[in-house]
């Protein structure tokens, strides 16, 4: 049977040892602050900004949220964008995806400035992290990198497959995982006979967000499986890209969902929190 690898356990050591970092820039005048905006009212958008939320509270970072109605126009949140970026007091700018259709995302998050883009998504963020300059790595990948790497995973010439091509996870992940030595395949929703690539895989990361994608048949004896899907089965009970009960009898490790890779996300967005923070600190 496979270990389960407890993301929310992990996250609480990771934040644990972020409330330290924050109490010591707070002792020298310097409070991290994380500024949330969330535009409309979707319903899973609203769940992960309060945890976001909360779990600055619990570490010391100050946070705030800003809630606009979905008719707001591009051009407000823009100016909001720009005010924020001139704050002092806000170290970190994250504003919730999906937005309304009306909204261009790309217009808003090449307005944020990358200096406080905490959740990696600006183009210049990710150019630096693909020639592996210093930057906000995702809050996903690095949250997982985390996950792994607290787990006494090597990755060192190991074969990972990446099922997924998002902007957010997949993309990042293959890169983060290439950084450290892997052998990185993706697969995505064309691939043919994707059983035939996942059944290589000694780290396979499930990023689709289908319920029921990763069978037994696509897992290979002792492999270490990451779900970072968020799916409702149809009894809307919470659950992943992978079917965890099955596979738990062929991998040597999984994350289970919820309490997998989640908590590790909100976790990463605290420490890029901090680390921007610590920058002004170095530049004063
Ligand atoms: N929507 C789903 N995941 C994320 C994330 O990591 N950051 C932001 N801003 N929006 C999201």
């Amino acid at each position: 049977m496979a270990k389960i690898i407890d993301g929310k356990a992990i996250a609480q050591e990771v934040r644990n040892e972020l409330k330290g970092k924050v109490a010591d820039l707070t002792h020298k005048g310097i409070t991290p602050g994380l500024t949330v905006i969330l535009v409309g009212n979707n319903p899973a958008s609203e769940v992960y900004v309060r945890g976001k939320i909360r779990a600055c509270e619990e570490v010391g970072i100050r946070s705030e949220l800003i809630s606009l109605p979905a008719e707001v126009s591009e051009a407000d949140l823009l100016l909001k964008i720009k005010e924020l970026n001139k704050d002092d007091q806000v170290h970190g700018i994250l504003v919730q995806l999906p937005l309304p259709n009306h909204i261009s995302e790309s217009n808003v998050i090449e307005t944020i400035a990358y200096q406080k883009d905490v959740d990696g998504f600006h183009p210049e963020s990710v150019g630096r992290m693909v020639t592996g300059l210093e930057t906000f790595l995702p809050c996903t990948p690095h949250g997982i990198m985390e996950l792994l790497s607290r787990t006494g995973v090597d990755l060192n010439g190991k074969h990972a497959v990446v099922v997924g091509r998002s902007n957010i996870v997949g993309k990042p992940m293959a890169l983060l995982l290439q950084q450290q030595n892997a052998t990185v395949t993706m697969c995505h929703s064309r691939t043919v006979d994707l059983p035939s690539f996942t059944r290589q895989a000694d780290v396979l990361v499930a990023a689709v967000g289908k319920v029921g994608l990763i069978t037994k048949e696509h897992v290979k004896e002792g492999a270490v499986v990451i779900d970072v899907a968020m799916n409702r089965d149809v009894e809307g009970k919470l659950c992943g890209d992978v079917l965890f009960d099955e596979v738990s009898e062929v991998a040597s490790a999984i994350t289970p969902v919820p309490g997998g890779v989640g908590p590790m996300t909100i976790a990463m967005l605290l420490k890029n929190t901090v680390i921007s923070a610590e920058r002004v600190l170095q530049q004063v």
